[in-house]
């Protein structure tokens, strides 16, 4: 299904405060996303027209199968580019902006190679060595020599 952006922002949002609350009121969209609150009624209709929410005004919102499915993926797509970012050592609130960004453009086959790398560092060693002198490399410029034989 074509998604614009801004409707797979808020399948994610919304996806992200059913998780963390159990529930999602309109005015919790509109502060996580940062617009105002009859924005958000407007794309609920549209998503409900698309069947991806069941919104009904005074008792709530929820997501449905697929809405979830969606909210779910992109959710997990923007960790995984939030960990990447934060393992070159982009600073947190940058790293969760640019995730944000990044999310609706990869092509999926890009999205698993990066996923791929992330779990591949996380499971080395604790601070791999390549990892250490790239921070050097970023502090100072130099690439240090490899202490490693063979
Ligand atoms: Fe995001």
């Amino acid at each position: 299904m074509d998604l614009t952006q801004t409707e797979e922002d808020y399948l994610e949002a919304i996806y992200s405060i059913i998780k963390e609350k159990g529930y999602v009121r309109v005015k919790d969209i509109a502060e996580e996303l940062g617009v105002r609150p009859p924005s958000v009624s407007e794309m609920l209709a549209k998503l409900r027209d698309k069947e991806l929410v069941k919104y009904e005004k005074y008792s709530g919102t929820t997501l449905t199968k697929r809405g979830e499915k969606i909210g779910r993926s992109i959710k997990t797509r923007h960790n995984t580019l939030k960990r990447l970012l934060q393992i070159i050592l982009v600073p947190e609130d940058i790293a969760e902006k640019n995730a944000c960004d990044m999310e609706h453009h990869l092509d999926p086959k890009t999205i698993e190679q990066l996923t791929k790398f992330v779990q591949f560092v996380e499971r080395a060693p604790p601070n791999p060595k390549w990892l250490e002198h790239f921070e050097i490399y970023c502090k100072t410029g130099d690439v240090p020599e490899c202490d490693r034989k063979g």
